[in-house]
């Protein structure tokens, strides 16, 4: 089975409450509902967590690698320095499409070079939570691309 591991970075546990001009209303549980249901359509089987830690968001990523899971990643902050989850994405081999709610491009230039982008299959940012439903979307199509015993036959 196709498992998907959806990993949020520092400060997305505040969601609903926090910016929410920028991030919108929905809190990081109701994502992670949304998120859950479309994947049990996929048929993909999901680890949904968030930490404000690099460290702990480095486990995962090797986690997740270990596992041959696939990763849909909003490293919030993290995104725009951490070489460690640059590192651990490419080192673990686990195929990525790192995600935002906002479109970063539209905001302060700090938020304009990510640092996992060169190391991840695409990115996909500016939508709210549909970017996860994106994501989860376009990190399903890879993973079955590369292990088509796990696509559902088209009969
Ligand atoms: C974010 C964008 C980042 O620049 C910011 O630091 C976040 C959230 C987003 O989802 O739009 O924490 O990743």
């Amino acid at each position: 089975m196709i498992t998907v591991h959806v990993l949020n970075g520092p400060n997305l546990n505040l969601l609903g409450r926090r910016e929410p001009q920028v991030y919108g209303h929905m809190t990081l549980a109701e994502i992670e509902r949304m998120v859950r249901e479309r994947a049990t359509g996929m048929g993909v089987a999901v680890t949904f967590r968030q930490s404000n830690h690099e460290g702990q968001l480095v486990d995962w990523i090797q986690e997740a690698g270990a596992q041959g899971a696939g990763i849909v990643i909003n490293a919030g902050a993290y995104t725009h320095t951490s070489i460690a989850l640059r590192d651990a994405i490419a080192g673990s081999g686990a195929p990525t499409v790192e995600v935002h709610l906002s479109n970063v491009h539209a905001r302060e230039t700090f938020r304009h070079r990510s640092l996992i982008a060169p190391v991840s299959l695409g990115v996909i940012c500016g939508f709210g939570p549909m970017s996860y439903l994106l994501g989860l979307e376009a990190i399903h199509r890879a993973l079955a691309e590369r292990s088509p015993q796990d696509t559902p036959s088209k009969h």
